[in-house]
């Protein structure tokens, strides 16, 4: 068995287009820019379900019957509350005020696992309990955080809200109306999944050493905050209020494209065309935006995506999911640093999916690389060096 020695082969950097499995957990059309989750269009579960029903299409497959949606969300509240050591540690100097709330989450999942004493006899439960208890208490640990950093005192889930509603609750410390929280929730379902990504299979990579879920999880949430990926959408934000007026968005356009510099929000790896998500969350941030007095950073956003579908959109870039859900979020009160936070919260249901999916006919990953290093290199003794 030779090395496999650099010879100039090609190879698809960032595994392009390399297959890594089999799914039935959501498609995409990257030329047409349509994305089904388990065949049904995400339009149509944007409009017609909830984030705790789409959660458990994503993860069992089916849409529940009555009673499975019931216990399913009977699961996720009586998992949402934080335990008193938790939201001590979270209060400790051990988690600085300043720390950046993805780096608090990945830490507090990691705490979930350390904590969990269960860990040790079945680290890979595919029965989906534990992965269960870390959707339910992301959201709280989130709120939670954001809380504590301000110096007021965490805000414990409510029994009544559903999901989505209760992130805003604990966030805000009063309970949300039912417009922005139905909002919130469709903004949740865009977010749940959307097949090999960058964190899925990261998630999944940790998973098929047969680890733990909590590592895998941990994974993923280290994965999700990079800037080419979930952490595009709090940039966004940053980026329009840099701007500053709607008539500087196309100088600033153009003078980032001559730097060679990426603005975030635009590109993709598989769409060619306009994010579906995209499409439906401009929606709500063009009426949320002029509702709560954020109509210019719409305006400057329009600009900006005009100016991108001039220069770019030849080359297959346009806006992608993280364009638009930041002025969606700002405009629900929510700060700029939790907008992955909150990916993170709609997203571990599909990592959770595809963790299991890929369980059940589980082999380690492990490609190759082409050495393109030294071979017969002679060891020199220190003193000769
Ligand atoms: C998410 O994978 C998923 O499904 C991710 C996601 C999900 O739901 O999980 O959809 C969520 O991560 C959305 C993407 C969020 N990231 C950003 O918005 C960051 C900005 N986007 C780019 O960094 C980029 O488009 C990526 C990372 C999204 C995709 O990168 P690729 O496929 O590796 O493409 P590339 O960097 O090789 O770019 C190809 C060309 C380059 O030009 P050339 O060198 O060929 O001349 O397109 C250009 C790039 O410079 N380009 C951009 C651009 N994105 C690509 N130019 C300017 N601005 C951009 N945003």
């Amino acid at each position: 068995m030779a090395f496999i020695v650099d010879v100039g082969q090609e190879f698809p950097r960032g595994l392009e287009g390399v297959i890594a499995c089999k799914s039935a957990i959501s498609a995409i059309d990257g030329e047409e820019g349509l994305l089904i989750y388990r065949g049904i269009p995400i339009e149509v579960l944007a409009e017609k379900s909830t984030f705790e029903e789409t959660s458990y299409l994503i993860l069992f497959g089916e849409l529940p019957k009555k009673d499975e949606l019931e216990n399913f969300k009977k699961d996720l509240k009586e998992n949402a509350p934080l335990s008193d050591d938790e939201l001590s540690f979270m209060k400790s100097d051990s988690i600085p005020k300043t720390a950046h709330p993805m780096d608090v989450l990945r830490t507090m999942v990691s705490l979930l696992g350390v904590a969990d004493k269960s860990i040790g006899t079945d680290p890979i439960d595919i029965k989906t309990e534990r992965l269960k208890k870390i959707i339910a208490k992301i959201p709280t640990i989130i709120g939670a955080f954001h809380r504590i950093r301000e110096g007021k005192e965490p805000v414990a889930p409510s029994d009544e809200l559903p999901h989505a509603a209760n992130f805003l609750y604990m966030m805000r410390g009063e309970k949300p109306g039912e417009e922005e929280a139905r909002i919130f929730d469709i903004a949740l379902i865009l977010h749940i999944d959307h097949g090999m990504n960058a964190s899925t299979f990261s998630g999944m990579v940790t998973a098929s050493s047969l680890s733990d879920m909590y590592s895998a999880i941990t994974s993923a949430i280290g994965t999700l905050k990079g800037p080419l990926h979930g952490g595009a959408n709090e940039r966004v934000l940053a980026m329009l209020e840099e701007i500053g007026e709607p008539e500087k968005a196309e100088e600033y356009v153009k003078n980032a494209l001559a730097q060679k510099k990426k603005i975030m929000g635009f590109g993709h790896r598989v769409y060619k065309a306009y994010d579906p998500r995209a499409r439906i969350l401009k929606g709500f941030a063009k009426k949320l935006a002029y509702e709560k007095g954020f109509g210019k950073l719409f305006e400057i956003a329009e600009k900006v995506e005009e100016a991108m579908i001039k220069n770019l959109s030849h080359k297959g870039i346009f806006p992608n999911v993280d364009f638009y859900s930041g002025i969606v979020y700002s405009a629900l009160g929510i700060p700029k640093d939790l907008f992955t936070p909150i990916f993170a919260m709609a997203r571990v249901s599909g990592w959770a999916a595809h963790i299991i999916e890929y369980l059940h006919e589980n082999r380690i990953f492990r490609p190759r690389a082409i050495y393109n290093g030294p071979i017969e290199k002679e060891y020199v003794p220190l003193e000769m060096r």
